[in-house]
């Protein structure tokens, strides 16, 4: 399975999937993306050999930018789109390319604190349990069809920033495996029910 990853930061769910999928288990990570020039993902898909290109808007025209990428994935035969911390929302028209293939990793419990800052919402209000969603991305922000879920409990009054730290290998384990279950064909969205994924395990 061709994988394309967009990425707008330090890239280190890309590093994950890089190190323990790419070539391996059916998985090619063929491009990364990003919006910003400097992003940290870029880097390190290229210190891998993988092609790596930024995004960054022209003239206002986001639309214009999605289509873009969605024109470069596909011409890489791209089969799966994962966002890995990609912090735009995504074009509709971008969606329709890849319909049921594109995936986001959020880090938090959805529905529960979706959007920027999760981290931060979760604190504030305090949940005493944290956790990972992955899961299929539609037209709202981080509204998709779940995939897989992990949750993390907490002690104390944990700050933002220890929760993240906390977070991230979760996210690095789920988000792999889930990409790793996606090219085995273990993963099928109900068409009768949109919302409901199964998951083979
Ligand atoms: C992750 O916490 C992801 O869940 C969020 O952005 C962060 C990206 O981290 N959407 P990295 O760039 O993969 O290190």
């Amino acid at each position: 399975m061709r994988v394309g990853v967009l990425a707008s930061g330090d890239g280190s769910n890309l590093q994950a999937i890089l190190d323990r999928l790419h070539g391996r288990e059916g998985v090619e990570v063929v491009a990364v993306g990003s919006d910003k020039p400097e992003a940290r993902a870029l880097e390190r898909a290229r210190a891998t050999g993988v092609d790596a290109r930024a995004f960054p808007v022209q003239g206002g025209d986001r639309r214009a930018r999605d289509l873009a990428i969605a024109d470069w994935l596909a011409g890489a035969g791209v089969e799966l789109v994962v966002l890995a911390g990609y912090m735009q929302l995504l074009d509709p028209g971008f969606l329709a390319r890849f319909p049921q293939r594109v995936i986001n990793v959020h880090p938090a419990l959805l529905p529960a604190f979706p959007g920027i800052g999760s981290v931060e919402q979760a604190v504030a209000y305090g949940v005493k349990v944290f956790g990972v969603t992955v899961h299929f991305v539609d037209e709202g922000v981080d509204t998709g069809p779940i995939i897989a879920q992990r949750a993390i409990e907490l002690p104390g009054e944990p700050a933002a920033e220890d929760v993240r730290a906390a977070l991230r290998p979760v996210e690095h384990d789920l988000l792999t495996g889930v990409v790793a279950l996606i090219a085995r064909g273990a993963v099928a969205v109900d068409p009768a029910d949109p919302r409901h994924v199964a998951v083979r395990a």
